[in-house]
């Protein structure tokens, strides 16, 4: 089915407009985008839908590298036999997404800065634990709820069993990431866990700057700063961005870094407005936009 046609029956069945949430953008006075007609929104929802594709495409290819690369670093024999069963799963994601966007989508856009410049810090690291908590942790558990949330509003049969199958995949590996580090983690010291903490905040922070879609307003001619100027005014768009640090959140926490150092990353989290998310244990399957209206409520 075409991708156009496809944004307009999802709208009838849910009830949600094509282009939500960023089409509450719409709504604010001196908004860009509050002259765009319907065709306009159902052809960025569709371009929304190209960009979220080729970020998981580029992540899957960033965490290919990444595994091989713990796979290399990481000392014991147990997780690398571990971690080359999951460069075969990275490979297997990479290639399913790379068909899905080649066959299905109408484009695939490049790979986002923020994405980019996290896998490379990553990879140049030497220490084993961070490519664990950089990959395993903060990329994959944010692509874990932006997965979930795919899935709760594609109406599209086969996008949604790719989906399915990456999830179930993702989950092991996020679990495994967490054992890992939490036996890793009780014996560092008190400066090591600190760098610790700095680099999961930074991590966390290209990540936020990457769910802007910095890639996408610009070929609908609305700047990035735009964009960005108006994103706290608009409730629905922010709280969907806090909802994607709904699975990276809790983990943190499980790994002690939240409260070390009299709480400084709970101070950062605080600041991003995740904060919320610490104690949550829904499955990123069971991920709404509602969710997000109900974290931040309570
Ligand atoms: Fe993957
Ligand atoms: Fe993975």
């Amino acid at each position: 089915m075409d991708p156009e046609r496809l944004v307009h029956l999802q709208a009838e069945e849910t009830g949600v407009p094509p282009g939500y949430p960023a089409r509450a953008l719409a709504e604010l006075d001196n908004s860009p985008v509050s002259s765009w007609s319907e065709d306009q929104w159902v052809e960025f929802a569709v371009h929304s839908q190209c960009t979220s594709l080729s970020q998981f495409l580029h992540g899957e290819q960033g965490a290919l590298l990444c595994t091989a690369r713990l796979v290399e670093a990481v000392p014991w024999i147990d997780a690398k036999y571990y971690g080359a069963t999951q460069v075969v799963d990275e490979a297997r994601h990479v290639e399913a997404f790379s068909r899905y966007l080649d066959e299905k989508m109408p484009t695939t856009y490049p790979i986002n800065d923020n994405l980019r410049s996290l896998i490379d810090q990553i990879l140049g690291d030497s220490r084993w634990d961070i490519v664990y908590l950089g990959m395993q942790v903060v990329i994959e558990g944010l692509a874990l709820a932006a997965f979930g949330l795919m899935l709760g509003t594609t109406r599209e049969p086969l996008l949604k069993e790719l989906i399915r199958y990456v999830m179930a995949d993702e989950a092991r590996h996020v679990a495994f990431g967490i054992l890992s580090l939490q036996e890793v983690y009780r014996d560092l010291s008190g400066d090591e866990l600190r760098e610790r903490q700095e680099f999961a905040y930074e991590a966390c922070e290209h990540m936020r700057r990457r769910t802007l879609n910095a890639e996408l307003w610009p070929a609908f001619g609305v700047s990035n700063a735009e964009v960005e100027a108006m994103l706290p005014r608009t409730r629905s768009q922010q709280r969907l961005q806090h909802l994607l640090f709904s699975k990276i959140v809790p983990n943190c926490k499980k790994l002690g870094l939240l409260d070390h150092r009299d709480g400084w990353l709970r101070d950062r989290f605080t600041e991003m407005g995740i904060i919320q998310y610490e104690d949550w244990s829904i499955d990123a399957e069971e991920l709404t936009i509602d969710s997000a209206i109900a974290a931040e409520s309570t």
